[in-house]
């Protein structure tokens, strides 16, 4: 089920990645940036004057007789100090706030994308996938963007600044200690091509972790019945362990630079002791202040040289997520609506498929060649056997997929021209499986008609006899649906299902097995009761049961994608071909 298109490992050139990700945020936010850009060019001036000023306390404490310069040393002290305060509470206020902004708009962005992807997508596409990129890569891609303006602008400034502060009170001394720099990038390029690797497992072992749970809630009965909970601890087990082996490993990168660093600091400052204490450095060496201005600058600096040093791995980790979210949102929609679509016109709802070829992706062809009508207010039933291609066939009708080659037209139009909107409206569709939101039983009868009222949705209901099993449930129609409706039988499941085709009131119907999980008694009834509903409406029937059949005005047999045999019951049993087969072997087995 893996796509392979699809996955957490497909690399893109990550640089042109990144371009695309700060030119498409950056200059969308650029007043919230531009603030934020500002209240760090602070935070980097006051952190440098800060530094500056050490050497002043020290020379005002030896020259303690000058009590006005004192005092001017003490004021400048605090209000340097303040400033920085209310600088850093600004910078850190304002990026967050245009961060937020980026995760919002881009997971919009991702749960829009999704939405249009067609079904083809979701069968292809693992929901513990979608369900970690929409979450978390908006995320990681904000902490990108966190990285690289913090690092650009404030840490570099920064250095900058304390750099300055360095050679303006130690020139000699400065041009020694800056040997560290050099020698630090070399050693996070090493770093660089390992986090990478580790990240994408990581990722991909957090989607394990996600489908695991995943799959113990929607698959509970069969881990119950089969008694897996074995395999899917050991499963778990697994998945956890693999997440955690690789989170310690990239601490252990992402904190490598810091033994590096920290010992060619020591280094740095054990050497200008020494230098300091000898004849050369002796005189290059000014005042006590000057020597403490710079040795505070100095170590002041080891933070922003720290984190910039590490910009790159930071950054590494991150774009794993500005991959995968950039995959989703640029992953090609497979079946849109035509730039020029147009309602559909009301009509009698004659449906025509002409000359239609259709295969899955990737798989044989389902449907060949086939030409068919399904006339207006007419019912039609489609039988053969399994795998023939009778779903299929009521999915082209639906536009959940397209032909291959030719037409499928609705009144005379094609629907590939049509809005969504308006082919949807037309067609209501009754399936095998129901799906159930998290909601009341109301609620979930409501979703087919939105300006549908209380009592339309329960006369609709008893039209589906769903009423008196919804009366019996605890809250009646304001019982909640637990997740997917786990509490309702197939029978019960397929009444709703049924309800919502009701209250859809549209021109064409769609049935696809869709009393297959009723017995024999229930099904008579909502036989009776979906006759009645698809009086005057064009109606599609696929059924294994011959009583539902029957009173159908035509039958078409479908084998492997091409129509065989068609005609009334009457005729189809004079052919005495392939389906006057399939009815004695039903009969028999009925009787
Ligand atoms: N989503 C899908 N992806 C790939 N192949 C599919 C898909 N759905 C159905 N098929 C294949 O298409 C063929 C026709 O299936 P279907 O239309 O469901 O037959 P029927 O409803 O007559 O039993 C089968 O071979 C089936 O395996
Ligand atoms: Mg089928």
């Amino acid at each position: 089920m893996k796509n392979r298109r699809f996955n957490f490992l497909s690399r893109l050139t990550d640089d042109s990645l990144l371009w695309r990700l700060l030119s498409e945020s950056l200059p969308e936010h650029k007043g919230k940036y531009g603030a934020a850009i500002f209240a760090m060019v602070l935070v980097a001036g006051t952190t440098a004057l800060s530094a500056w000023i050490m050497g002043e306390i020290v020379d005002a404490m030896t020259d303690s007789d000058n009590t006005s310069r004192v005092y001017m040393v003490a004021a400048g002290v605090f209000l340097i100090f303040a400033a920085k305060g209310f600088a850093s509470f600004a910078q850190t206020v304002l990026m967050a706030r245009a961060g937020n902004r980026i995760v919002a708009e881009k997971q919009t962005l991702l749960f829009k994308r999704l939405l249009r992807q067609g079904i083809g997508f979701f069968n292809t596409t693992e929901s513990s996938d979608l369900l970690l990129r929409v979450t978390q890569s908006a995320q990681m891609a904000r902490n990108v963007i966190d990285v690289v303006v913090t690092g650009f602008i404030r840490d570099s400034l920064t250095l900058f600044g304390l750099v300055a502060v360095m050679f303006y009170q130690q020139p000699i001394l400065s041009l020694i200690s800056l040997v560290v720099g050099p020698a630090a990038v070399l050693g996070v390029r090493m770093i660089l091509t390992k986090v990478r690797a580790i990240m994408a497992q990581e990722m991909a072992g957090l989607a394990e972790i996600i489908k695991v749970v995943q799959e113990t809630s929607t698959g509970a009965r069969v881990i119950k019945t089969l008694a897996l909970e074995d395999l899917m601890q050991n499963r778990m087990a697994k998945a956890v362990r693999e997440v955690e082996k690789r989170s310690n490993k990239m601490v252990r990168l992402e904190s490598a630079t810091s033994p590096l660093m920290d010992s060619l600091t020591g280094a740095a400052i054990a050497s200008i002791v020494i230098l300091s204490s000898t004849s050369i450095a002796g005189q290059a060496a000014g005042s006590a202040g000057q020597l403490m201005s710079f040795v505070t600058a100095f170590l002041m600096a080891y933070e922003p040289a720290k984190r910039l040093s590490r910009m790159r791995v930071t950054i590494e980790g991150g774009m794993i997520g500005v991959r995968m979210m950039y995959s989703l949102l640029d992953m090609p929609l497979t079946l849109i609506e035509a730039p020029d679509a147009k309602e559909l016109a009301t009509g009698p709802g004659e449906v025509t498929l002409e000359n239609v070829s259709f295969g899955y992706v990737d798989g044989p062809s389902v449907i060949k060649n086939l030409s068919l009508t399904f006339e207006a207010g007419k019912t039609t039933a489609l039988v053969g056997p399994s795998g023939g291609g009778k779903s299929t066939v009521l999915n082209l009708l639906l536009r959940l997929y397209d032909p291959v080659e030719g037409v499928v037209r609705i009144d005379g139009s094609d629907i590939r021209q049509a809005t969504f909107a308006s082919l949807r409206k037309k067609i209501a569709f009754v399936g095998q499986d129901t799906f159930l939101f998290s909601n009341t039983v109301i609620g979930n009868l409501r979703v087919a008609r939105p300006d549908a009222t209380d009592a339309e949705i329960i006369e609709a209901a008893r039209v589906a006899h769903a009423h008196d099993f919804i009366e019996s449930l605890p809250k009646g129609y304001q019982t909640q649906i637990g997740e997917n409706g786990a509490f309702l039988s197939g029978g019960q499941r397929q009444r709703l299902s049924i309800t919502r085709a009701v209250l859809r009131r549209a021109p064409i119907l769609l049935l696809d097995e869709a009393t297959s999980a009723l017995d024999s008694q229930s099904e008579a009834y909502i036989r009776d009761a979906l006759e009645r509903v698809s009086l005057g409406v064009t109606t599609v029937v696929i059924a294994h049961r011959f009583a539902t059949i029957m009173n159908a005005d035509k039958i078409c047999y479908l084998e492997a994608g091409q129509v065989t045999e068609q005609g009334s019951l009457k005729e189809l049993l004079a052919m005495n071909g392939a389906f006057k087969k399939l009815y004695d072997a039903q009969f028999r087995e009925e009787s």
